[in-house]
């Protein structure tokens, strides 16, 4: 059994964990802590956890002197004959108090240790939790020597003890989100982590059941990995030569899920209105080659999404849809009206263009405009009504509602909503 604790929109990533593993296997431990009943698991290339942990204790109804003393007596007992020094770090979710009562429960192991001639090195804890930039850069959970105890309260007091099998690699993320040559603000910047939610979101659950578990990456290190064929589910297409799936972005912009996805082994084709935005694709997906090594298959092509005519096969859908302009405040009523009208308009036309290439059965993973107003109302595409008669059933997740699958932060207007499909 494993736990993940996930990043700052949980629902978005529990929806990732449910859709690659399956809603018998996946539920909600906490606001913040989802479980995950596989017999392995990797948090490589989720986007929407920021730690996981294999489960080695839960307690019934606890506070932080109970789970601390029983983890003090666990580990200075079962590290008594540890050989080398122990880097520790503890992080604490859901119980009241503060660092320095975590800091304490690790002083007190240091202690025991000691005096079993083990030397433990602590991680200073700023906050309860360590945050993902500390767990990643001190390496923990990826050895015997560093080591990270997740500590998690529920809302009824259950507690759960886990132990680090790693955290969101952040130094790779933002060297992709930044050191890509080509960035464009005005079309937006997809932040890589969405777009591998976004790519998992639109791999069929039957396909990729346990795949991030049996085919881990370590993502700047390790080269291209295969996707199972598509072939093998008997549910869509075929995919390229090679054995890999083909995933589609028709909106593909400066080509961040393209990137993304070429890493988690997809074949990418990508197409654009804007020559500008198919030239960006090129030379992003080019620096990612020659930067991490990788041999990437890649089509990229100028397309209007209303009327192209894709090249098949087209194995996934993962795009992140015409926006409409970008707000910095909510705009007037009759603003809002025109630019949902014209999004509306966009994107239902490229909806109906490709259902009639799409095999049934293909999955989708499209994220649209919704628009919140001072009160933190959403304003919604009309189209999402509208989903059946284009052609698509929306998934439906048991841990999730549709309408929590909203992308934003606090400052924004234009919040991206994920509309999860599959092809009829
Ligand atoms: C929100 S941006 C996508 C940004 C992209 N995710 C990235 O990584 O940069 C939307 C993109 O849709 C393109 N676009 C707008 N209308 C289009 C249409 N009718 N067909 C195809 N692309 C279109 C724009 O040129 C823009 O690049």
């Amino acid at each position: 059994m494993f736990i993940a604790i996930l990043g700052r929109q949980p629902a978005l990533g529990m929806a990732e964990l449910e859709r690659l593993y399956g809603n018998e296997s996946t539920r909600w431990f906490s606001d913040q802590c989802a479980y995950i009943d596989t017999p392995s698991f990797s948090i490589d290339q989720l986007g929407g956890s920021l730690k996981a942990g294999r489960v080695v204790a839960t307690l019934p109804r606890s506070d932080w002197r109970t789970a601390s003393s029983k983890l003090v007596h666990a580990y200075s007992s079962s590290w008594a004959a540890h050989e080398g020094k122990i880097t520790l770090g503890i992080s604490a979710y859901g119980f009241d108090i503060s660092p320095r009562d975590v800091q304490k429960t690790g002083i007190i192991l240091k202690q025991k240790l000691k005096q079993s001639g083990v030397s433990l090195r602590l991680v200073p804890n700023a906050e309860s939790a360590l945050n993902t930039a500390t767990s990643h850069h001190n390496k923990l959970g990826l050895s015997n020597n560093k080591v990270e105890l997740l500590v998690i309260r529920a809302r009824d007091g259950r507690v759960i003890i886990a132990e680090s099998i790693g955290a969101q690699n952040i130094t790779a993320l933002a060297r992709r989100d930044q050191g890509r040559p080509k960035r464009d603000a005005f079309v937006g910047m997809l932040p890589p982590k969405l777009a591998q939610m976004m790519i998992n979101l639109a791999s069929s659950a039957a396909q990729s059941q346990g795949h991030a578990a049996n085919l881990p990456v370590s993502d700047l290190t390790q080269p291209e990995r295969q996707r199972p064929a598509r072939e093998d589910t008997g549910m869509v297409g075929r995919s390229d030569d090679q054995g890999k799936s083909r995933i589609l972005d028709p909106f593909c912009g400066t080509g961040v899920i393209l990137q993304e996805a070429a890493l988690m082994g997809y074949s990418v084709y990508g197409t654009d209105l804007s020559e500008k935005m198919v030239d960006y694709s090129h030379a992003n997906l080019e620096w990612l080659a020659k930067s991490h090594n990788l041999n990437i298959d890649a089509t990229i092509h100028q397309g209007d999404a209303m009327d192209t005519r894709w090249q098949p096969p087209i194995d996934a859908v993962a795009c992140e849809a015409y926006l409409g302009q970008p707000f910095s405040a909510p705009p007037s009523s009759g603003k809002l009206a025109d630019v949902q009208k014209n999004c509306d308009h966009i994107i239902s036309s490229f909806l109906e263009n490709i259902a009639k290439q799409l095999k049934p059965g293909t999955p989708l993973c499209v994220a649209v405009p919704a628009w919140r107003d001072v009160r933190g109302d959403f304003t919604h595409l009309p189209l999402i009504n509208h989903l059946g008669e284009l052609g698509y059933t929306r998934h439906l997740f048991k841990n999730v509602k549709d309408s929590d699958l909203l992308y934003y932060r606090e400052d924004q207007v234009v919040a991206r909503e994920l509309l999860v499909l599959t092809k009829k």
